[in-house]
């Protein structure tokens, strides 16, 4: 077989002759010589089976892509006549053999602005080689090879870098002056490796930086009143047992700190005191002792922060209220049981110091085992809009509830406290799936500004009438699935904003009129005890509904009427929907192509109306 390919054109365009590399690709396995004088920029040689690349004449390239093919030698020569190369991609070849030729090869292009040499088995030393005579290397890429330890000479002959990316090898040592010198590094990837400590970070220049899926257990910078440009960091996944100890001044904005193991330490006020004394011990000050960990975050500009996945047992109030521009903090699946008000105050006067989160938006605290939250708490989030609380424990108070447990009455018993939703005033999305509520009272959520809420799997939860009294002109979207709910536990208010209506898998057999109210476009009723709907609410409906999903009842194919009053309203699983005949149950669709052969006698309508079957969407 042929083993060696020369391929010389000079009337082809670049993509013609990848095209006829392809061609004869099971074979190509040594690319001895391209040479061409078309003007096309790029030329894509990925996929193939080249092992040896010997002479490219394309001046005019600027784009080659060698990706995904078995190359293992380049000779010194081969790259010589690529004047105008911007981007080389050799990922996932075989780049860590014959190091010495390759690296004379990848010296001679220093016009490389991208260069992707992920995926090669590459060693510190090989990396080292290939990324000499680069002064126009602006962006670089390693992920996947076998890295173990960043020294200051690696960029040395690359300062220009602006982006790297070194995910998914074996680093576990960064020594002082690998990357300081690189004074237009903006983003830095060290995701999956194995560094465990920052103890002096020290790159003002970097934007981002994610060390995500490492086994950081603490990340220190030594404070100065230097400006650091970091705007994101990513400290995911990793073995953190306290909060970063972040430069004094940043820029930074997102902080994801998410499975991490902050929070191991019951109380906040150790957790602060042992975080500022790790500090101290690290940068070996001793001076006084001044409390760096809030003093750093007080200045922090950061708007979103993931806690999620950590181990908090209490909620760190004092620290996060420190954050004035935080807008979504994300604190679920931690153990908290309650949140309290320990905060510390500066001075006896009895008073509790007033401390808020004035920019907070969004807070997740669901898959905790939330049982209570203080009111001083939920008066402090001043402009909280989404709320969730998936998967815990709380009980709800009725508007008087809420007045009387304000403190005293509440603290006895943790275990009959509920949770005072009419303080929020700003609220507008509340999810309570799953809590396990036993009530839920008149005027719970009077006072907010609820958009949507979420009630569902609370199956043993009683709704009084007057529940969403207060909200019932602000809820556009209700969720009320798998609450073991029949017809008699629904009593819905007239509801004139409502657009979606979610009451899947419950025992409910009709829809309440008063639904003639809301300009509904999808509503859920799947796994019922619906036998027919009402046709002339149905029709009253359709003239918004949009989507109507039914499967899962026992409809009656022979009351099907109300299916004929929906004709420009989506039936998504009407293929999964059966309906019964005196004799047996068969598929709607089987019924609706011809309903007279299965309800002749009962349904005299359907002569009047023999082609409604075909124009219901479905
Ligand atoms: C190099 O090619 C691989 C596909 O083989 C691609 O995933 C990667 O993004 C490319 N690198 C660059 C820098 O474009
Ligand atoms: C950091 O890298 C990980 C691993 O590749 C990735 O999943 C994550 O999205 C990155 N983080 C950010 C903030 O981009
Ligand atoms: C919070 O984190 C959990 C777990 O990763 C995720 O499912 C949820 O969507 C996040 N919440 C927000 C508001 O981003
Ligand atoms: C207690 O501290 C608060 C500030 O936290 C201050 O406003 C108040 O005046 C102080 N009270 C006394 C008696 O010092
Ligand atoms: C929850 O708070 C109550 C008082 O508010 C306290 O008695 C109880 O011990 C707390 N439980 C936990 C687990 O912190
Ligand atoms: C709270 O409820 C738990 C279990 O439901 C029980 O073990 C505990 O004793 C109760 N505590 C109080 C103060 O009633
Ligand atoms: C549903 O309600 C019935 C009584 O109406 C009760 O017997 C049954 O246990 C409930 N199911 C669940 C899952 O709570
Ligand atoms: C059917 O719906 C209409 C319109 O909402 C209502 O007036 C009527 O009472 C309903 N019929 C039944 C049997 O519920
Ligand atoms: C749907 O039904 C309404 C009356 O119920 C009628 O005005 C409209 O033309 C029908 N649309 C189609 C596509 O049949």
């Amino acid at each position: 077989a042929l083993t060696t390919v020369v391929i010389l054109y000079s009337s082809l365009t670049a993509a013609e002759a990848a095209a006829a590399a392809r061609m004869v690709k099971h074979m190509l396995s040594s690319l001895l010589l391209l040479w061409s004088l078309s003007h096309d920029p790029r030329l894509d040689l990925s996929n193939n089976f080249i092992r040896q690349l010997h002479t490219l004449v394309l001046p005019y390239l600027e784009q080659l892509d060698l990706s995904a093919n078995q190359l293992d030698l380049i000779s010194e020569g081969a790259f010589e006549n690529l004047a105008r190369l911007e981007e080389l991609n050799l990922s996932s070849n075989a780049m860590n053999n014959n190091v010495g030729s390759n690296s004379k090869a990848l010296r001679s292009i220093s016009t490389l602005k991208t260069l992707d040499i992920s995926m090669n088995r590459l060693s510190d030393d090989a990396v080292e080689l290939y990324l000499r005579n680069k002064p126009s290397l602006d962006q670089l890429k390693m992920s996947g090879n076998a890295l173990t330890r960043l020294s200051h000479s690696l960029f040395q002959e690359s300062k220009g870098l602006r982006s790297i990316t070194i995910e998914d090898n074996l680093v576990s040592v960064i020594e002082e002056g690998t990357f300081e010198p690189l004074s237009q590094l903006e983003m830095l990837n060290l995701a999956k490796n194995n560094l465990v400590h920052i103890c002096d970070f020290k790159l003002h220049q970097v934007k981002y930086l994610n060390l995500s899926r490492n086994s950081v257990e603490f990340f220190v910078t030594r404070e100065d009143d230097q400006m650091y440009n970091l705007e994101i960091l990513d400290l995911s996944f990793n073995k953190l047992l306290y909060f970063p100890i972040v430069p004094k001044m940043n820029n930074l904005r997102y902080l994801h700190l998410q499975n991490n193991m902050v929070g191991t330490l019951n109380s906040e006020a150790s957790m602060v005191s042992e975080t500022n004394y790790l500090y101290n011990r690290i940068i070996k000050e001793k001076t006084a002792r001044k409390n760096n960990l809030h003093s750093n975050w007080r200045l922090m500009p950061v708007i979103y922060i993931d806690l999620s996945y950590n181990h908090f047992q209490s909620f760190p109030v004092e620290t996060l209220s420190l954050l004035s521009s935080l807008e979504t903090l994300n604190f679920s699946y931690n153990c908290l049981q309650n949140i309290s008000w320990n905060i510390r105050n500066y001075n006896h006067t009895g008073d509790h110091r007033r401390l808020y989160f004035p920019s907070l938006k969004h807070l997740d605290l669901q898959s905790n085992r939330l049982v209570h939250v203080s009111p001083r708490f939920l008066s402090a989030l001043t402009q909280i809009e989404t709320l969730n609380l998936n998967d815990n424990s709380v009980q709800p108070c009725g508007s008087a509830d809420g007045l009387r447990s304000s403190q005293s009455t509440q603290r006895k018993n943790p275990n009959t406290s509920c949770v005072a939703f009419g303080k929020l005033k700003t609220l507008k999305h509340l999810s309570l799936k799953e809590n396990n509520i036993k009530m839920l009272h008149p005027n719970t959520f009077e006072t907010t500004s609820l958009v949507s809420l979420n009630l569902a799997r609370n199956a043993h939860m009683v709704i009084h009438v007057g529940a969403l009294e207060g909200v019932q002109t602000t809820l556009q979207s209700l969720i009320i699935s798998e609450m073991n709910m029949t017809s008699s536990d629904l009593a819905l208010p007239c509801m004139p904003a409502l657009t979606q209506l979610k009451m899947s898998y419950n025992h409910i057999d009709f829809i309440p009129s008063s639904l003639s109210c809301s300009p509904l476009r999808e509503i859920d009723i799947r796994n019922n005890a619906f036998t027919t709907l009402n046709h002339s609410l149905i029709k009253v409906l359709s003239a918004h509904l949009d989507l109507l999903y039914i499967s899962g009842n026992r409809f009656n194919c022979c009351n099907s009427k109300w299916l004929t009053v929906l004709n420009e309203t989506e039936l998504p699983d009407i293929g999964d929907t059966e309906c019964v005949t005196r004799v047996r149950n068969i598929a709607m669709t089987e019924y609706l192509k011809n309903p007279l052969l299965y309800c002749s006698f009962e349904s005299l309508f359907l002569v009047e109306q023999p082609e409604f079957h075909q124009v219901i969407k479905y």
